[in-house]
């Protein structure tokens, strides 16, 4: 792996239980991802996600209901090149969108454009489809609408439950979400209209 000076500044902002935020942090342990945590943000003050921050010699800031200009603020204190959303249950700011163009992804446990918005494990599985998945994709000024960076498919079985779905598919983001970051962190991204195009072999 590249020296510190290599890796990627990124912040995490988080609300809840922050098992993608754990398996950002691991992967990175393990030298398989270029990053390092600048910071991490709850609006939850209670958030298990702060818990692993500290746990793991990361800084942390709890801000509970942040303005745009707050926000833009912590996050370029730290000089961080990429905000990564990861369960953050609070809309972004458009100021904060503005601030970070193309440069904040956020995790949604569907696929996308189906079941944007709250409680997608739960929808999913009210529509009856027989295949979800998750997506992570660039954040705009839309809800979970920015473009879509990796998606994997994940089947569900018929005595599917929420809490049996919502494992699966947590399985597949703590290992997407760090190669998402990876694929930032060397260029490989491009957002072309509302596509992404990514330079790499074996993916597009
Ligand atoms: C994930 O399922 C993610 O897709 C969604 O919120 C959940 C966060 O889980 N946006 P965790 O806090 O990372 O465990």
């Amino acid at each position: 792996m590249s020296s510190s000076s290599e890796r990627l500044p990124i912040a995490i902002l988080v609300s809840g239980a922050g098992t993608n935020l754990q398996a950002i942090l691991d992967t990175i342990h393990r030298h398989e991802l270029a990053a390092t945590v600048r910071l991490v943000i709850s609006n939850n003050p209670t958030a298990p996600a702060l818990a692993r921050a500290r746990a793991a010699g990361v800084a942390s800031l709890v801000l509970a209901k942040p303005t745009g200009a707050a926000l833009v603020a912590a996050l370029q204190d730290a000089g961080v090149s990429l905000v990564c959303l990861a369960g953050y249950m609070n809309i972004l700011p458009p100021e904060a969108v503005q601030a970070f163009p193309h440069r904040i992804m956020n995790i949604h446990p569907a696929l996308l454009p189906a079941f944007p918005g709250l409680h997608a494990v739960r929808q999913t599985l009210a529509h009856g489809v027989r295949m979800t998945g998750c997506t992570i994709h660039f954040v705009d000024t839309g809800i979970d609408t920015g473009p879509i960076i990796l998606q994997e498919a994940v089947p569900i079985a018929a005595n599917e439950t929420e809490a049996s779905l919502t494992e699966k598919l947590h399985r597949v983001e703590h290992r997407l979400y760090p190669q998402a970051i990876q694929l930032f962190a060397d260029g490989k991204l491009q957002i072309v209209g509302r596509k992404v195009l990514i330079h790499d072999r074996s993916l597009w």
